[in-house]
């Protein structure tokens, strides 16, 4: 299948994924109200106040003794495009639907007392930092972290019906705030991309979506006033392209950190000169009524993945379980437009056409060069199985 086709896919992915929020209401302390200071962490965060779907599968309390490949760490950072973490399964051939409340925390480095990712399975990636967030997109063989190939994956966050977040007490920290795309083309140039700034922000509003051969995680900085909004996490249908916008048609393969713009709050467009907003509806049939921004971005870099993810790639533990495995990025300056459309069908039915026009110029005499990102998502048809 070809790439675009692929691209096309994922918009439906998420489609099926998760059902709809629902309005609920609930009497245990919501996660997103729990805050903590670095390192001083809870063995679990919920442990058995997690209401029915509970109790919390994993723990928060991770160190050297809960670093290996049976590990449930559910502690999780987003630190820069060398050294990440994403929610997936702990087990094998999963789905992010079945595993959504107990998914552990799989990342690009050991030193967090997690899961490694084995390299090799992130193909590409990118890595922004915005104004208000930090963001990381790319393309992973999911396998690799427990889920079933085809599984179309969905969206994690600390929330949920019950405010218990999926996973059920999940946190996610970064010291990537207030950092750039040249400090950390500094950070590479020293030589050792696994020393770490331990001084670490815990983030309350974060999504993290996997599935469909994709990821995307968003931290929003708790110190804007707009996270919640920014990080909105009543989107989970419409996939990472509404909820991360991001040059997606031109990662696969490159590995690239970049200086950007907030994009707008998801759901949040001009329609006529006017700010309108749009609510996921809960169940039925729907097509966004919009199309993303442009997103203007800047001092783009691109690594190799060697550069990025050595240390995973000589971890014993990981190379035990995996083998081992290299894939190269290499930045490309071609950037055409993509196309395509999809269907499937389950209990309902499900179709839709995606296309993406991306256009970037790059001042390529030197590094580091500059980047202008523009890429629209045109409307998608999403249907709701409730
Ligand atoms: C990304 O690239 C890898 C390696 O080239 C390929 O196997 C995979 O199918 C691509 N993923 C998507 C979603 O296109
Ligand atoms: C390491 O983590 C485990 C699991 O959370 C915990 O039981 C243990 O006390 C921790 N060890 C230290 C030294 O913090
Ligand atoms: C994964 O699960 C699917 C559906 O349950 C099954 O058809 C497939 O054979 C499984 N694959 C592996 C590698 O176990
Ligand atoms: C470490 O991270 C904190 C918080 O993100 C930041 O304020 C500080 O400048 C960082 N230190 C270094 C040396 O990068
Ligand atoms: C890189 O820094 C980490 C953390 O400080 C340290 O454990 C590791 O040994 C260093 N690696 C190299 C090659 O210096």
């Amino acid at each position: 299948m070809s790439q675009h086709t692929l691209l096309a896919l994922f918009a439906l992915a998420f489609a099926h994924a998760v059902d709809a929020q629902s309005p609920t209401t609930t009497s245990l302390e919501p996660l997103a109200s729990k805050t903590f200071t670095w390192p001083n962490i809870p063995y679990q965060v919920t442990g058995d106040q997690g209401g029915e779907r509970g109790p919390q599968f994993g723990y928060n309390l991770c160190n050297s003794t809960t670093e290996n490949q049976q590990s449930l760490c559910q502690t999780a950072f987003l630190n820069n495009i060398a050294d990440f973490c994403m929610w997936s399964s702990s087990e094998t051939n999963d789905t992010v639907g079945e595993s959504e409340a107990r998914e552990v925390a799989w990342c690009t480095q050991p030193g967090h007392g997690t899961r490694v990712i084995p390299p090799g399975a992130i193909t590409g990636a990118q890595w922004l930092y915005a104004k208000n967030y930090v963001q990381v997109v790319g393309f992973i063989d999911q396998t690799k972290v427990g889920l079933n190939a085809d599984d179309e994956g969905g969206e994690l966050d600390p929330h949920g019906d019950d405010e218990q977040g999926n996973p059920i007490g999940g946190l996610f920290l970064t010291n990537g705030f207030g950092q750039s795309s040249s400090s950390f083309q500094s950070f590479v140039s020293s030589g050792n991309v696994t020393t770490t700034n331990t001084t670490y922000t815990q983030v309350i509003e974060w999504i993290d979506f996997i599935g469909g051969g994709m990821f995307c995680m968003k931290l929003c900085n708790p110190s804007d006033p707009d996270d919640v909004n920014l990080c909105q996490h009543i989107y989970d249908e419409v996939g990472c392209t509404y909820n991360a916008v991001a040059d997606y048609p031109n990662i696969n393969g490159t590995f690239e950190v970049c200086d950007s713009d907030d994009m707008a709050d998801p759901g949040i467009f001009t329609t006529n000169g006017q700010l309108t907003t749009w609510h996921q509806p809960f169940s039925g049939t729907f097509s966004v009524p919009y199309q993303t921004s442009s997103l203007a971005s800047s001092n783009c870099v691109t690594y190799s993945s060697e550069q990025l993810f050595a240390a995973a790639a000589t971890d014993s533990a990981v190379a035990t379980i995996t083998g081992s495995a290299s894939v190269t990025g290499s930045g490309s300056g071609a950037h055409g437009s993509a196309t395509g459309s999809g269907s499937g069908s389950g209990s309902g039915s499900t179709s839709g056409a995606q296309s993406g026009a991306a256009a970037r110029s790059y001042e390529s005499n030197a590094l580091p060069y500059i980047a202008v990102g523009f890429f629209t998502m045109i409307a998608t048809m999403v249907t709701i199985i409730a």
